[in-house]
């Protein structure tokens, strides 16, 4: 229980400063995003990460059960609560529990839409443009622009606050690496430290959600500019096997010309030629789709500025580019 904690408060740290990039620089968390993506060591540590939080929370309940037996229906020998004992100690069930439905929800609303959607080969679908999972930032915009996610999220926070706060100085104590002058000072580096992190991250959730209702996560020029990058990227990599089974028919026609004996190879040729043009028009139609989802983007990004300044609204604020 405690070795997993301790995992799990070094990930929650992590996570944070990752976090702190998207607040400096939305373009380069983009970036990390890309770099994090579905790679082999991303999915590698996902997985880890997962086990973790199942061990935890499997040695959580049985250790709930054990207690609750060894006491039997009377938790306390006294009806009155022990100073002794915290109100944290007391309630790591229903902490953790609390804990568990915000990741959830955050899970439904990141993961499933980022990593686990690059994983089947898929992209999320919001007003009808598909999002590239590396697009990080756009994702933020989905999530804090609902008045209800900073509320989720400050309420799971503040649970984890309890959560980590407990777990983190006890872990010492049931490592037994405590006594009498260390127990007091891990207590105090405990405090401290999630405080730093918990407090981080509630700045983070407002931070996101004053920018999200601005729309600054679709209106940013630099950030439009990356996700259009991404969108390309993206119809080279899904149209890349059509494309070079192009260039394979080029070549094979090649070798059929020059080996002379245009008669007896026209069937071939000519077969060549149907799979040729079949390629070429599954090629413009999804050009045309990848278009349409730019386009797409581009006219959400303007809805959600005329909406938020019908004065302004005669001013488009994005064109698309020409390709
Ligand atoms: C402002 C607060 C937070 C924001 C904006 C945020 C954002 C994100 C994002 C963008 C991802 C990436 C999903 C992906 O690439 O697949 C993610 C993953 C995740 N987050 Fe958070 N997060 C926040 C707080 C938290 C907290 C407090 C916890 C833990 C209690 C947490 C636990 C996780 C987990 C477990 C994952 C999945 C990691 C993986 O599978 O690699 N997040 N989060």
């Amino acid at each position: 229980m405690a070795l997993t904690g301790i995992c799990l408060v070094l990930f929650v740290t992590f996570h944070v400063l990752m976090n702190a990039v998207a607040i400096c620089c939305p373009v380069a968390y983009n970036k990390v995003c890309l770099a994090l993506g579905a790679n082999w060591y991303a999915l590698v540590a996902s997985m880890g990460l997962g086990l973790l939080f199942i061990v935890h929370i499997i040695y959580a309940l049985v250790l709930t059960v054990q207690n609750r037996k060894a006491r039997g229906n009377d938790r306390y020998a006294v009806s009155a609560r022990p100073k002794s004992v915290e109100w944290s100690s007391q309630n790591m069930l229903v902490l953790g529990i609390v804990v568990l439905a915000f990741l959830g929800v955050h899970i439904v609303q990141f993961w499933a839409r980022m990593q686990a959607q690059e994983v089947m080969g898929s992209l999320y679908t919001y007003e009808g443009v598909q999002i590239p999972a590396a697009a990080g930032s756009l994702f933020l915009q989905i999530a804090f622009q609902s008045w209800w996610t900073p509320v989720v999220y400050i309420i799971g926070f503040a649970a984890l606050w309890f959560h980590m706060n407990h777990g983190f100085w006890s872990m010492w104590q049931s490592c037994g690496w405590d006594n009498q002058v260390w127990l007091p000072r891990w207590k105090k580096i405990a405090c401290w430290w999630v405080t730093i992190v918990i407090g981080l991250f509630t700045i983070q959730a407002i931070v996101f959600t004053v920018r999200a209702n601005q729309n600054y996560y679709l209106t940013d020029s630099a950030l439009m500019n990356q996700y259009q990058e991404m969108f390309d990227e993206h119809f080279e990599v899904v149209s890349e096997p059509l494309t070079s089974e192009m260039k394979d028919i080029q070549r094979q026609a090649q070798q059929l010309q020059n080996s002379g004996d245009m008669f007896t190879n026209q069937i071939e040729m000519q077969k060549l030629n149907e799979r040729f043009m079949e390629i070429r028009s599954q090629l413009e139609q999804m050009y045309a789709e990848h278009n349409d989802n730019i386009t797409r983007l581009m006219d959400l990004a303007n809805a959600k500025e005329t909406a938020a300044a019908p004065a302004e609204a005669a001013a488009p604020a994005l064109e698309p580019t020409e390709e």
